[in-house]
């Protein structure tokens, strides 16, 4: 009996190709003489092709099957009738001439014409979830992307490689673990995953930052909930990317040119401040001296007060000056041991004040540097004054140094055990103006760390909890 005679399903070949578009799976129709007559996109995504490239063409360039769809139809069908679970397979080759075998069924149809539709059940399903897998799988190891996906019960079950380098945790110590379990000990406001979310609780573009115990990390994060078909709530993501790099430049960028306006104003006016203060102090000196001479106690005292004050407003316009741009530095060779041998007794008298014990552990000489003399000095003065400032009473000042690694950099590290500097201002503290002080003008780092940029060096600091070191690294 001729396969066709047990054909009972009759209708147009307009409404089979609507039925095919609809499928989630690849189909493609048939005619008599083998040549394509519709693909669905299904078909297309898996195979490769364009529509243009298989419609109207032979069924071989996708099915190497020889002979004609006739005989094809009739094989699947003696197949089908002998094998196992009904299943049969059938090699089919992709555009880049790949060949795999995947079970089909193959319907014959009349419609206008006698049609065959070739159906691959499994094709896009595996196909559709092999690309999200992918996806996923990139997101979770590969990308600079940080995900987690929250379940129904705020339960983390999945969280990729950069999301877990920034918890400073292992994945598989993550993986199936509640949000508030993984998040425990850190206090609440600065858990940017929250079970929250699952409330509908939706981030855009959210800038943020955070900190492990090893580094601070600035994010940009976006969050949203997961729904099923109903719109019922299933799950939550959050999907961040790190800008730290980013967003220090920006902010290096920020402070440059606040630097260069607060420069430009420093230049303009410190001379306009300095000559009336030049000839206030010469006639405050002449005060001085005919009280000192009439025996004016009172007045004279008070005179001194003012030549003192007058002294604090020019040291400050030295400073302005020094954050000024175009400056002139004598730049020389500068013995490092002597300038601390200069400082420390400074230094020293200035701790003994409050109790504080300086300990310079020397370990052999320090190296020549290139600098300006006394702007060194005033670097490292700055420093210990700071430190002594922050330790109140008693505590110790340590002045240590290094070498580094390759060899032409020496480090001097000035350490204080005092209270240490709060996170939340560390980024602050260079910034000129920046003070926590009543009496402070905040100028003091930020004319330190200009001196030390300016000759080719770096001043950086850290403090955890207690006690406080910067590190000065100088070319040599
Ligand atoms: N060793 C330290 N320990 C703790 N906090 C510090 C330390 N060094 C600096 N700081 C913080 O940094 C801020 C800025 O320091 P900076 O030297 O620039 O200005 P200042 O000391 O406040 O003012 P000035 O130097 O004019 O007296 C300080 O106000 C303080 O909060
Ligand atoms: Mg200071």
């Amino acid at each position: 009996m001729s396969a066709l005679s047990s054909l009972h399903l009759v209708g147009s070949s307009g409404r089979l190709q609507r039925f095919m578009h609809q499928l989630p799976t690849a189909v493609l129709l048939v005619n008599q003489a083998g040549s394509i007559v519709e693909v669905n996109e299904q078909l297309l995504r898996v195979t490769g092709y364009s529509r243009d490239q298989l419609v109207n063409t032979p069924i071989s360039s996708l099915l190497p099957h020889r002979g004609s769809m006739e005989h094809l139809y009739e094989e699947y069908l003696r197949k089908e009738e002998v094998g196992t679970k009904g299943e049969v397979e059938l090699e089919w080759c992709d555009k880049q001439g790949r060949c795999r075998n995947t079970s089909v069924m193959i319907m014959a149809q009349q419609a206008e014409e006698l049609l065959y539709m070739i159906h691959f059940p499994q094709l896009v399903k595996e196909s559709d979830q092999l690309l999200s897998q992918r996806l996923l799988t990139k997101l979770t190891y590969d990308t600079s992307m940080g995900l987690f996906i929250l379940d129904e019960k705020s339960i983390i079950i999945e969280a990729s490689q950069t999301a877990c380098k920034l918890l400073g945790m292992e994945r598989l110590d993550v993986i199936n673990k509640h949000v508030d379990q993984v998040f425990s000990g850190i206090p609440e406001p600065h858990r940017f995953i929250k079970k929250e979310l699952l409330e509908g609780v939706k981030l855009q573009n959210v800038a943020t930052s955070w900190t492990n115990d090893n580094q601070r990390y600035e994010l940009i994060v976006d969050a949203n909930t997961l729904q099923d078909e109903s719109g019922k709530i299933v799950g939550a993501f959050i999907l961040f990317k790190d800008i730290t790099n980013l967003r220090s430049f920006a902010q290096k960028l920020e402070r440059n040119e606040r630097l260069a306006m607060i420069g430009q104003i420093a230049a303009g006016t410190a001379h306009e401040i300095r000559n009336p203060l030049t000839s206030i102090k010469g006639f405050l000196q002449m005060f001085l001296k005919s009280f000192g001479d009439s025996g004016m106690e009172r007045e004279k005292t008070y005179t001194e007060i003012m030549l003192t004050e007058i002294n604090r407003i020019n040291s400050l316009v030295s400073e302005f000056l020094l954050l000024s741009k175009p400056r002139n530095i004598q730049y020389s060779m500068v013995d490092l041991n002597t300038v601390f041998e200069e400082i420390l007794p400074i230094v020293e008298s200035q701790a003994n004040l409050y109790g504080i014990d300086v300990q310079f552990a020397s370990r052999g000489k320090l190296p020549m540097v290139v600098g300006d003399n006394e702007l060194l000095k005033q670097v490292f003065i700055n420093i210990c004054k700071n430190g002594i400032e922050a330790m109140g009473e008693q505590g110790s000042l340590r002045i240590s140094h290094h070498f580094d690694q390759d060899g032409d950099k020496v480090s001097i590290d000035i350490h204080d055990s005092g209270p240490g500097i709060p996170l939340y201002i560390i980024d602050k503290i260079f910034d000129p103006f920046f003070t926590t002080k009543e009496e402070g003008t905040g100028l003091g780092l930020s004319v330190c760390q200009k001196i030390i940029h300016d000759i080719g060096g770096q001043i950086r600091v850290s403090s955890k909890g207690f006690g406080t070191t910067f590190h000065i690294m100088l070319p040599y």
